[in-house]
């Protein structure tokens, strides 16, 4: 094993699927990860929207599938009147253990900042949900030589804020922007460079070690190996492999091999 971090394979759905879609995604994904051996498994996580949870939730339940089911994003504040949004505690209530917080499309589309990730990541943690903090520079932004100075203000704004003790239960997801959805995937040493400088800045506020970070951006089978076979790449965040469960058994399988 290259670390004692247990690596996480995540799907992001973003807005694709209904409940009915959902949850046959779900029975066929348990169907094929069912042949695979239970011990090299990764957290799998999947991460539907939020009309689809309850019934992902159940459907995972009824299988006794070991999927753990992500929010794709949530409101920091507990309940108000905030028209729209859904908050941490309604999360917990339904027994969701892990939300995507900061994605880019989040913060491009809809406002957010590095702030107010830093506010649902504190918000998450205090529910004892698994925040998936995610970073990543835009295509300009590594033209002009500046990845590293994004990565670390988006990484800092979120560490200042949360106790050392929280950082074994923080999941750092370093996506570059301009790898997202577009097939050009970030090269695995380059991957695992921006990785590992997010580790150092963990590492600044506490114990590092048990922190996992992710790489995400065009993940599909063929490149796991290589991404995961980094030292410091626990898994990967998935967007539109995560799709189709046959896709998506495709990481798994290839993230099995490598952290076996
Ligand atoms: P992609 O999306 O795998 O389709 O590039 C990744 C993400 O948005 O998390």
């Amino acid at each position: 094993m290259a670390n004692a971090r247990r690596p996480v394979i995540a799907g992001n759905w973003k807005m694709f699927k209904t409940t009915h879609e959902a949850t046959t995604f779900v029975e066929s994904l348990w169907q094929k990860v069912q042949s695979l051996n239970s011990a090299e498994l990764p957290d799998i996580v999947i991460c539907p929207p939020f009309t689809a949870l309850a019934s992902v939730q159940t459907c995972i339940a009824k299988l006794g599938a070991p999927f753990l089911v992500a929010a794709q994003t949530m409101e920091s504040r507990d309940n108000g009147a905030y028209t729209g949004e859904i908050s941490p505690l309604m999360l917990a209530d339904l027994g969701i253990q892990w939300v995507v917080l900061g994605h880019s499309e989040r913060r491009q589309y809809f406002n957010e900042t590095d702030e107010t990730v830093a506010q649902k990541t504190v918000a998450a943690l205090k529910h004892g949900i698994t925040p998936i903090v995610c970073v990543g520079e835009q295509l300009m932004e590594r033209e002009n030589g500046l990845t590293d100075a994004v990565i670390e203000q988006q990484v800092r704004a979120v560490l200042t804020q949360i106790s050392a003790a929280d950082l074994p239960s923080i999941v750092i997801a370093y996506e570059p922007v301009w790898a997202i959805g577009t097939g050009k995937v970030c090269e695995a040493p380059e991957a695992n460079r921006v990785c590992a400088l997010i580790r150092h800045f963990v590492s600044e506020y506490g114990d590092a070690k048990q922190t996992r970070v992710l790489y995400g951006g065009s993940v599909k089978a063929d490149n796991t190996q290589a991404l995961m076979g980094q030292s410091d790449i626990d898994g990967g965040l998935v967007g539109g492999a995560s799709l189709e469960a046959e896709s998506f058994v495709g990481i798994i399988k290839q993230a099995c091999l490598v952290k076996a």
